[in-house]
């Protein structure tokens, strides 16, 4: 580790400390190290091979549902065989040890820090391992009995028998809003906190990117790990530059 790291992770461990309140902002970097792809990253990234609005959206659901439904159940599939990595349990280990200071905001879709061990995770952009349907269905509950979905077909996104309503994954798809009860929760877990980590986000979509400056509007510090340069550096306080597994453990196992 560089003397300027080193520096600059103990000052931040002291800020966290001394923080009556702190949050962490997640992004896809967060869990690139347990082998899931980011959408950005020039290579691997999802949206360097597939177009966003084909395969995150309403209308490309409908255009092709069964591609679609396709593309996440691969998604889902690399999830469930992934494991949290040594950032995923460091975070945990101190939010189990002071259940209080910290809010955990998540971007993910994934459900690692939830295996790690993390309570309480607010998740801006859904969980790709659930399902909903994709309009309100017009017989929600016919005879006591929810509206199934039954009659999965391969390859196929499961549809309701009765209504033909598809199911979709219950993430959100651009054009949609967040889930008001999420954004709220991290809209207030910012205004308290002393310190906002953000951790391996581009920053490039919002509102969830616009936390970082919320957080330093309403006095807070804002650190950002990343390997990489990204788009909210100049909101940053500090720029950390290494990656989660490396550095999380680093930073908090001290505190823990
Ligand atoms: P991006 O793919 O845009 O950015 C990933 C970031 O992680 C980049 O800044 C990388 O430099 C960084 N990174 C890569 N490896 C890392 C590592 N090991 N440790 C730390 N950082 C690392 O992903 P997001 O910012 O999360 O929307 O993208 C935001 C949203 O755009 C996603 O939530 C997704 C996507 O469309 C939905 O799923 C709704």
């Amino acid at each position: 580790m560089s003397p300027s790291l080193t520096i600059a992770l103990t000052d931040l461990r002291r800020r966290i400390a001394s923080a009556r309140r702190w949050a962490v902002l997640t992004g896809a970097g967060m869990s690139a190290e347990s082998g899931i792809p980011t959408f950005r990253d020039a290579q691997n990234g999802h949206w360097a091979h597939f177009d966003p609005m084909a395969l995150a959206s309403e209308p490309g659901f409908r255009a092709h549902p069964a591609q679609v439904w396709a593309w996440y159940a691969e998604r889902r599939a690399g999830v469930r065989a992934a494991q949290p990595h040594a950032g995923h349990l460091a975070l945990a280990r101190y939010a189990q040890r002071w259940p209080q200071r910290l809010s955990l905001i998540t971007q993910n879709v994934d459900d690692l820090h939830q295996r790690a061990g993390s309570p309480g995770v607010i998740r801006l952009h859904g969980d790709l391992l659930a399902d909903r349907w994709l309009a309100p269905c017009p017989r929600p509950v016919v005879a006591g009995v929810p509206c199934p979905p039954a009659c999965a077909e391969p390859g196929e996104p499961p549809h309701c028998p009765r209504c033909g309503n598809l199911l979709r994954p219950g993430v959100v798809w651009f054009g949609e809003s967040l889930p008001p009860d999420a954004w709220r929760a991290a809209e207030g877990a910012v205004a308290q906190a002393d310190v906002l980590l953000v951790i391996g986000t581009s920053g490039a979509v919002w509102p969830a990117a616009g936390l970082a400056g919320q957080a330093r509007e309403q006095g807070g510090f804002v650190a950002i790990l990343n390997p990489q340069a990204s788009e909210l550096d100049e909101v940053a306080h500090s720029c950390l530059v290494g990656t989660a597994a490396q550095l999380l453990p680093a930073l908090l196992d001290p505190l823990s």
